[in-house]
């Protein structure tokens, strides 16, 4: 695990002093279970559709060194305190800036994890900052991932070539094997939280990653600003004549944009129904061609609680990460409450109960959820549990 962020944390070709300081500000940081770093991940292997057989022969040898099993790390319910770790961001950004680094982020460690860049055994997460006239390079890679963005306006990111505009409460989906980009052409910074599969990925030695030629990707055209909302964001209508699949990969939704405006009418305008007495007002987001989550390994929602709303326990054979968008409440996991305001980041580990408490009897709140269940379901193994209000235990559907 100690290699596994050394590689990551900052450049050698950094001038000391950076570096230096680098180092010291990630070890302030350890106790709040965050990991600060400028360098991307480097690629573990090339992409398999590319080149002939030589990957076969280049393979090193160390590669097949028998090792111990490593110890068995189960995920621990961890609330991020936005206030705590955003101060971070803007130091990085300040002593590493991205002209010469990959990335100005930090990664979220789960503290039951033993030190991995990991927050479940399926996701990573990482808060990422990026300042006006920032450029980072193309590329692509087989984990999924996503951006949630949390400043209120500037940014973009690109999918193949799709210019997509950061504001607050987007998501914005980069499904493994396709082209992406991020970058800021505006005038404050954006800042937004990327979730990705890969330690699901890594555990199953199917990470790549691939730099696009930047001389190739100037002669590219583009799809237009707004395609995959203008082909697949009107619900119940997708065009026939437009080719679904984006990029190399497969089973990922072909609509990359879900802006934060559409998320929250849509929200309100259900808020006077029941909704659900686990979850409150609760959607979730899917492919548009044929309802399935957007990705094949995760699934993401947005959900409300109406004010003062309770709701009941529930417990699942998913993990899921919530980000607070709006609102304060708490979520008490396992009998302990951890309280949530706006951007704050925190864990419900699979199998432990959990219920949500909106605190504000006058305003709504709303958090923005990613679960591995998608991939559980695939294996035969989501279940789900709820407790009714005399305490009985209730199977619950998938
Ligand atoms: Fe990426």
């Amino acid at each position: 695990m100690a290699t596994e962020r050394a590689s990551t944390l900052a450049d050698p070709s950094l001038p000391p002093e950076v570096l230096a300081e680098m180092e010291r500000l990630n070890e302030e940081a350890a106790p709040l279970h965050i990991w600060l770093r400028t360098r991307a991940n480097a690629p573990q292997k090339s992409p398999w559709h590319r080149g002939g057989d030589e990957s076969a022969t280049t393979i090193p040898a160390e590669a097949y060194t028998v090792r111990p099993p490593p110890p068995i790390y189960r995920p621990a319910p961890y609330l991020w305190k936005w206030t705590d770790i955003e101060p971070y961001l803007h130091q990085i950004a300040e002593i590493a800036p991205l002209e010469f680094t990959d990335r100005q982020q930090f990664l979220l460690l789960n503290p039951g994890l033993g030190g991995a860049l990991r927050v479940t055994n399926t996701i990573r997460v990482a808060v990422s900052i990026y300042k006006p006239g920032d450029d980072a390079p193309t590329h692509m890679h087989t984990p999924n991932a996503s951006r949630t963005i949390l400043s209120n306006a500037g940014g973009y990111t690109t999918v193949d070539g799709e210019i997509c505009d950061a504001n607050r409460g987007d998501l914005i989906l980069t499904p493994n094997g396709t082209w992406h980009g991020h970058g800021n052409d505006d005038a404050d910074p954006v800042i937004w939280m990327d979730v990705l599969d890969w330690p699901l990925m890594e555990q199953l030695d199917c990470i790549w990653i691939e730099e696009e030629d930047p001389a190739k990707a100037a002669n590219a055209a583009g799809p237009s600003k707004a395609f995959s909302k203008r082909h697949f964001g009107s619900g119940g209508m997708v065009p026939s004549f437009t080719p679904t699949n984006r990029g190399v990969g497969e089973g990922s939704s072909p609509l990359m944009h879900y802006q934060g405006t559409d998320i929250r009418s849509t929200l309100e305008d259900l808020a006077g129904e029941e909704g659900s007495p686990y979850e409150g007002i609760q959607i979730d987001f899917t492919n548009p061609v044929d309802g399935s989550p957007v990705f094949t390994t995760l699934g993401y929602n947005a959900q409300l609680l109406r004010p003062g709303e309770q709701t009941l326990p529930c417990r699942q054979t998913a993990s899921t990460l919530y980000c607070c968008i709006e609102g304060r409440g708490y979520t008490e996991i396992a009998g302990q409450r951890y309280d949530w305001e706006k951007n704050d980041i925190f864990i419900v580990p699979n199998h432990l109960w959990r219920r949500h408490v909106n605190l504000d009897e006058s305003a709504n709140a709303i958090l923005y959820g990613v679960t591995d269940a998608p991939l559980l379901q695939k294996l035969g193994h989501f279940r789900s549990q709820g407790r009714t209000q005399s305490g009985d235990v209730v199977e619950l559907a998938g």
